[in-house]
């Protein structure tokens, strides 16, 4: 809302600049100013649209986080998302089946070497009853899905954007350990889109025209 009003008091104060402009040369150089500054203003997008959220999917549909919010009732590995070896499974509260507690496994950090455990505090999938699962969604649907508090654990727009932003499962997907690839888009750029998301009110993209990824 601010913005719309915004524009067109901008639009405005630059022709009137220009036009002053024309009568006293000096003044040029304030309407290129200005005119600069309505430009950038202009290039944020309206929020409402969805791109603000569809700038940063891409890190969530990454391997590093998918493996771990996927279909199924157990994690996966590597950049193709197979099942994870020796049946590793969710467990009651995610974090494995008695037998085989992630904990047995993934400690705190990465264990050194290839194909060693990965490793960060509370290492596990979501519980069965809130699965935070985003394979097989729309970004839309993804979008939806985190926003809302019966399928995000009661995270409000504000908790949720401390997750995405704070949160030690999240951090390590810049951390991966050796033999993994990193997540591409550098995390303080995923975190600036995190927050310009937020402070547009966290709009989802419309469902219109858009098939379901993997
Ligand atoms: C018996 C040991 C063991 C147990 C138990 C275990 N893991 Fe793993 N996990 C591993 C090893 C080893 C790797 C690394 C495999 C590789 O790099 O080839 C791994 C890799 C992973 C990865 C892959 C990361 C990536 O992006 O490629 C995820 C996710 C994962 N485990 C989640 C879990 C979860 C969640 C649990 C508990 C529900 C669990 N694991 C239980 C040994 C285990
Ligand atoms: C080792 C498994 C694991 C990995 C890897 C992982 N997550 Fe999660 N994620 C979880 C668990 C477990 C929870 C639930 C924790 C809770 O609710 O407190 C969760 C919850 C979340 C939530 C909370 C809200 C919701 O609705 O889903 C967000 C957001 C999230 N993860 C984002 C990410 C992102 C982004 C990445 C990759 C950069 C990632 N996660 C990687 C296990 C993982």
């Amino acid at each position: 809302m601010k913005l719309a009003f915004k524009l067109p008091i901008c639009a405005v104060g630059a022709a009137a600049l220009s036009l002053a402009g024309a009568v006293a040369g000096s003044r040029w150089i304030s309407a290129t100013e200005s005119q600069a500054a309505t430009a950038t203003v202009a290039a944020v997008p309206a929020s409402g649209d969805g791109t603000l959220f569809t700038a940063f999917v891409s890190v969530l549909r990454n391997p590093r986080c998918m493996n771990c919010h996927s279909q199924g009732d157990f994690p996966r590995q590597g950049d193709d998302g197979h099942q994870h070896a020796m049946n590793v499974r969710r467990g009651p509260d995610g974090h494995g089946v008695t037998a085989q507690k992630c904990s047995t496994c993934h400690q705190e950090a990465n264990l050194a070497g290839a194909h060693m455990p990965p490793g960060a505090p509370h290492w596990g999938l979501p519980p069965p009853n809130i699965p935070m699962i985003w394979q097989g969604l729309t970004d839309a649907q993804i979008c939806r899905s985190l926003k809302n508090p019966k399928e995000n654990k009661n995270r409000n727009i504000d908790q949720l954007v401390e997750h995405f932003t704070k949160d030690e499962l999240v951090a390590w997907g810049w951390n991966p350990g050796e033999g993994r690839n990193p997540i591409p888009m550098p995390r303080d750029e995923f975190v600036a889109k995190v927050k310009q998301w937020q402070a547009a009110g966290a709009p989802c993209p419309s469902d219109t025209a858009q098939k379901a990824k993997s």
